[in-house]
């Protein structure tokens, strides 16, 4: 028995030594250590048989050889196992779907703008671009607001000296665009506009898009006709409009213009106010004051303008509540447009 016992140690680990991948350490655990047919398992169970004063000698050494021999099969185990792991992980494998980068995207309010400049566009207007940094003359004096007019409360102006600032408005550009060209003239000015005023209907910065038209005996008539064909495209229904007479130094006569409550559709809600109606923007015919001081004669050319707010419409068309929300620069908020 103790000769079987040592020779079978011998054997096995020679067995082991010859062992170069799992299949084969496989083959050596059934045929060493298997349960039923197992060369030691098959030896420790001799071990009933022998004569009772040898037996706790002869268990011992049985014991230790099969655990030595255990031992070194977990040891083989994790060496072949843990090699092949990790020449999976530096392997490349060509035929996986390649990782995809994530795409950036346009800024809601800037996907709007271009929304808005692209049906104006289809309605025959120009695009036309200035600057933010204005003068007072273009902001104010050129729009019919002089010195000390109230409407420059409105305003809440940022100075850069006495007489440049940051600009209101976009309605500056009405200015700069007649002053240097004859009628028709049929244009709009998207941009970022300033003022110093924070909550959450009002940012410090925002944009606008202002339109004017001018030529022969245009009249609200037209002005309508244009915001109407506008809003029903911008907001993908035909929506009620309402014009209710409002006042701007620079047109005469002036509207705000409502549109139907895109939530509710004229019922009533939180959104409208239980009015059952939404402000989208300024407008009105330009006032001949304006016409003048650009050299146009009033008796000859009349024409319409109208300014929008773009983070507003932008809001009211994909419902959001906050327009601070815009700036916050959260990827979960603006990966949604
Ligand atoms: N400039 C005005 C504002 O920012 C908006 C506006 C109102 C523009 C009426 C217009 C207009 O062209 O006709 O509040």
């Amino acid at each position: 028995m103790e000769s079987e016992l040592l020779r079978l140690k011998q054997e096995a680990g020679e067995a082991l030594d010859t062992v170069k991948d799992s299949a084969g350490l496989e083959a050596f655990r059934i045929q060493y250590l298997g349960r039923k047919g197992g060369l030691l398992t098959g030896v420790m169970r001799q071990l009933k048989s022998v004569a009772p004063e040898d037996r706790p000698r002869l268990g011992q050494l049985a014991n230790e050889i099969k655990q030595g021999v255990e031992l070194r099969f977990e040891e083989m185990k994790t060496q072949l196992g843990g090699g092949m792991q990790s020449a999976a992980a530096g392997a490349t494998d060509y035929s996986l779907p390649g990782r995809y980068l994530p795409f950036g995207k346009l800024h809601p309010v800037t996907q709007v703008m271009e929304e808005i400049c692209s049906i104006f566009e289809g309605l025959g207007f120009a695009v036309a671009e200035g600057p933010d940094v204005e003068s007072d003359y273009y902001n104010f004096e050129a729009l019919n607001i002089p010195p000390h007019h109230p409407a420059r409360d409105m305003h809440d102006t940022f100075y850069v000296t006495d007489s440049i600032l940051l600009r209101t408005h976009t309605s500056p550009m009405q200015a700069r665009i007649m002053e240097n060209q004859e009628p028709p003239l049929r244009y709009i000015a998207p941009g970022k506009v300033y003022r110093c005023d924070s909550d959450i209907t009002h940012t410090p910065m925002f944009h606008q898009v202002e339109g004017f038209l001018v030529d022969k005996d245009v009249s609200f008539a037209d002005l309508k006709g244009v915001l109407t064909a506008f809003t029903h495209k911008m907001f993908e229904r035909d929506l009620a409009l309402r014009f209710r007479p409002s006042f701007f130094p620079f047109t005469e006569p002036s509207a705000e213009v409502d549109i139907a409550c895109v939530i509710c559709g004229g019922s009533g809600c939180r959104v409208c106010k239980r009015t059952g109606w939404l402000e989208i923007l300024g407008s009105g015919l330009i006032d001949p004051e304006v016409l003048k001081m650009v050299g146009y004669d009033p008796d000859v050319y009349s024409g319409f303008a109208f300014g929008l707010g773009v983070e507003r419409i932008a809001m009211l068309k994909y419902g959001i509540d906050d327009i601070r929300l815009y700036y916050e620069n959260d990827l979960r908020f603006l990966s949604q447009f």
